[in-house]
């Protein structure tokens, strides 16, 4: 099948009342894990690459992998670029068969951020891809400094409002408290579900969740049982996914998760079989583990049986 838009892939789940995953991937095995996990349980999924993962993999060939895995399955796929900052890869993944970028203007003052994502808004839909953009701010534990000024970074729904309407965007990214990686609450997770509603409410462009990872207290025991250092890690609870689902979330990102998975699984497999050095059969147990992951997040997105 054709590689698919976001758009298309969102507003099917804003009919059904689901989510899609969107999984970051820079690798072979990862792409594998959440492709098989999306065809076994007929779910639509989204690819998502970040810069550095193009960067790191190089643009051809992450493009020329995950199409190829991508185009004989009978399920909807998209590649997406998250968190574009930068024009010239923006305009290489246009090129190079991407059929979603992210613009993340988000550090950006509102006036500029309105500017920058509407000159990429103009040229993706020139040639049919769907543009994702972020209004408001991810910010980790790490550089919280008090309550009051966390507020300050979440998304105003009276702006998410002149900001869709003003950039034509297909997608936007909202802040309510989520933050990227693993460490993202001291104490207990709270997520601003009222300022949700209110997007929701205002807002009938399709609605992302980034910083999405639960970073399950199993999975950090796991790790640190075969030599992770991960004290303190903390994500987003399953019942809080959710109920961003419910109140309207269309997109999930999540990256964390897998590499946890990955790193766990891989020094496990390390520790259990340390005659084997065939990376083939180390990266096999890692990339079995991480389709288990995308299968359980399916599940709790609603995906599951909607492809
Ligand atoms: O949102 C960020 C993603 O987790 C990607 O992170 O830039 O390290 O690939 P990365
Ligand atoms: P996590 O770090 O919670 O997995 O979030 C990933 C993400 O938002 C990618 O854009
Ligand atoms: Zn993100």
């Amino acid at each position: 099948m054709a590689l698919t838009t976001n758009l298309e892939l969102q507003r099917e789940a804003q009919r059904g009342k689901y989510a899609v995953g969107a999984f970051n991937t820079s690798n072979l095995e990862i792409t594998q894990a959440i492709l098989e996990a999306a065809v076994e349980c007929r779910s639509p999924v989204i690819v998502a690459t970040s810069q550095s993962a193009i960067e790191y993999a190089g643009i051809q060939v992450l493009s020329d992998l995950i199409r190829t895995l991508a185009r004989p399955l009978a399920i909807p796929v998209s590649l997406h670029l998250d968190h574009g900052t930068d024009y010239d890869i923006i305009v290489g993944c246009l090129r190079h068969g991407w059929t979603s970028v992210m613009i993340d203007g988000s550090h950006a003052p509102l006036e500029e951020n309105i500017a920058m994502t509407s000159e990429i808004v103009k040229m993706a839909h020139a040639v049919g891809v769907s543009v994702e953009a972020e209004l408001g701010r991810l910010i980790g534990i790490e550089d919280h400094i008090s309550v009051q000024v966390d507020q300050a970074h979440l998304t105003e729904p009276e702006e998410a409002v002149r900001f869709v309407s003003e950039t034509a965007c297909d997608a936007l990214a909202v802040a309510i408290g989520t933050s990227h990686g693993a460490y993202k609450f001291k104490g207990k997770p709270q997520l601003d579900f009222d300022r949700l509603k209110a997007i929701v409410q205002k807002v009938q462009t399709p609605l992302v969740l980034h910083g999405a990872s639960s970073v399950k207290g199993e999975m950090v025991e796991r790790g640190a049982k075969y030599g992770a250092k991960l004290s303190g890690a903390a994500g987003v609870p399953e019942e809080h996914i959710r109920k961003a689902v419910s109140l309207g979330i269309t997109k999930v990102n999540i990256d964390t998760d897998l590499r946890l998975t990955f790193t766990t699984e891989t020094r496990k497999f390390l520790q259990e079989h340390p005659e084997i050095f065939d990376p083939r059969k180390i990266l096999a147990a890692s990339r079995q583990a991480m389709k288990e992951v995308v299968k359980e997040k399916i599940e709790l997105l609603g995906s599951a049986g909607r492809a």
